[in-house]
């Protein structure tokens, strides 16, 4: 039997086929467009990413055995609105997770309604990319698209309604909606009042490695697949992360350097982080986990690569970083506001500290430093809460680079493990297919026996004791320029 993982990420959908040992046996990537129509919005069609879905499974499929695929499930980008009317179709194009239009209405929850009762309810605060704002949003902004709600679904939750005719979606996913109450795994009735939503307008809740169904006849035969290949809800592409790099059960951490950044620990019990700083979110694997996401993570090196320096060559460029730990260039890596520590729209991208003997490389090198020092930022919240992390896995497009993974190292100063596979959500999403159709008898299980660490990066003293100096002139950049950032560029 083979597995499909579906990764439904920002820029991209990656899918990936895997054999029930856990040998990767192909992977395609699809890309589709992403809008910004405002700065600080960002938009994409619903439409665009089922097609490109498609086209990317008759390629993963082409001179494969399709008689032999048994599961499909997913990891997906969070928090995004789909919307669909009586009939179905999309309203408007899904706004998404790091779409930040909503500061009015996350003061409104956090302020009015208070942070202390969406904790109550949700185990979580509004956040500007959350989908319970959006909502609030749409309500103000766009009354005549929020009467014709009939469901509210987040991205991964509409390629298997295309799939299997289900309306559905899993509990880590749903946490980020601000929806969920998390701790009992259920919708809050709270919330949906609060956003003039009723409770039948959101899909079923599953486990992220239950069947929600089997694909649609139609669709099985286009594909040229059999008729009672199943479909698992899936998982926020976040906890679908976290299984394909073996972190499960509890203690255990993950980074994501991806478009956004995370950091990602699992729990066996239901934590809340005092300060709400953190998510408090369900887990694929039936347990809970903590996580910290920044914005913008891997896209800050994309962005200066490719947009400003004009370069593909991000290792040519990353050879020339021979300072570590000396830089006097600083990067705020805030190119789509903030999420995690700060919770702050309006913050923005500065460097900090050249002069006229700046190179290009010293500028190359404060971006990655920026990327690591911001997640170091989520990691001190989870220490302030007397969570312990010893070492970390990692996954994602920026964990390519041995120079980023070096530097991590050293700012976080525990060791980072380089799984075999870097393909973090589409892994998992195999992987809970795989757990769906019984090959495992749990996430852990599937865990145990398929990921495996192929590399250690372990810090250096004396680099982890410059960059620990680094750090700290970091942290004071962010509240310095504040005030500035809510003037510039607030509502
Ligand atoms: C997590 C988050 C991002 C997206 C990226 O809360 O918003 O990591 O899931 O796809």
């Amino acid at each position: 039997m083979n597995f499909i993982g579906i990764d439904l990420g920002t820029s991209a959908v990656k899918l990936l086929l895997m054999s029930e040992g856990g040998e990767i046996l192909k992977i395609v990537s699809r890309e589709y467009p992403i809008f910004f129509p405002k700065p600080g919005w960002s938009e994409q069609h619903p439409e665009d990413w089922y097609e490109q879905t498609i086209v990317g499974l008759g390629e993963l499929l082409e001179g494969q055995d399709r008689s032999q695929v048994a599961g499909i499930s997913f990891g997906g980008q969070m928090h995004g609105l789909v919307i669909l009317d009586e009939k179905d179709q999309v309203i408007r194009p899904a706004i998404l997770w790091n779409d930040g239009r909503t500061g009015a209405e996350c003061d409104y929850l956090n302020q009015e309604i208070g942070k202390e009762k969406l904790s109550e309810y949700t185990a979580n605060i509004a956040f500007a990319g959350f989908t319970a704002p959006k909502l609030l949003w749409l309500k103000k902004n766009e009354p005549e698209n929020f009467q014709k709600i009939k469901k509210i679904m987040l991205p991964k939750d509409y390629l298997a309604y295309r799939l299997t005719g289900v309306h559905s979606t899993d509990y880590s996913d749903a946490s980020g909606m601000l929806l969920l109450d998390v701790k009992n795994k259920k919708w809050s009735a709270q919330m949906c009042e609060i956003c003039g939503i009723s409770e039948d307008m959101l899909p079923r809740l599953f486990e992220s490695y239950e069947k929600i169904g089997c694909v649609k006849p139609g669709v099985a035969d286009q594909l040229g697949i059999g008729h009672n290949v199943v479909v698992a809800a899936g998982a926020g592409d976040n906890a679908a992360a976290a299984v394909g790099t073996g972190t499960v059960g509890d203690g255990q951490c993950n980074l994501s350097l991806g478009t956004s950044g995370t950091l990602f620990i699992s729990s066996e019990k239901f934590l809340v982080d005092s300060q709400n700083a953190l998510h408090a979110f369900a887990h694929a694997d039936g347990h809970f986990h903590l996580m910290g996401c920044m914005l913008s993570a891997a896209s800050c090196n994309k962005w200066w690569m490719e947009d400003i320096l004009s370069t593909q060559d991000f290792n040519g460029e990353q050879a020339g970083i021979e300072k570590l730990g000396e830089n006097t260039v600083f990067f705020l890596p805030y190119l789509m506001g903030e999420r995690s520590p700060h919770n702050d729209p309006s913050a923005r991208g500065a460097f900090i500290g050249m002069s006229m003997d700046t190179s290009r490389a010293d500028m190359t090198q404060a971006v990655l430093e920026g990327v690591a020092f911001a997640l170091r930022d989520s990691f001190e919240v989870a220490r302030s809460q007397g969570i312990h992390i010893s070492s970390t896995k990692i996954c994602g497009g920026g964990a390519k680079s041995p120079l980023w993974k070096r530097m991590i190292a050293n700012i976080f100063n525990i060791p980072v493990q380089v799984p075999a596979v870097e393909e973090g959500p589409s892994m998992g999403g195999a992987m809970l297919a795989a757990v769906a159709c019984g090959v495992y008898g749990s996430v852990e299980e599937a865990a145990a026996r398929i990921v495996k660490v192929v590399d250690e990066v372990r810090p250096e003293p004396e680099l982890a004791a410059r960059y620990e100096e680094k750090y700290r002139q970091f942290v004071k950049l962010y509240p310095a320029l504040k005030k500035s950032y809510s003037e510039i560029y607030g509502e």
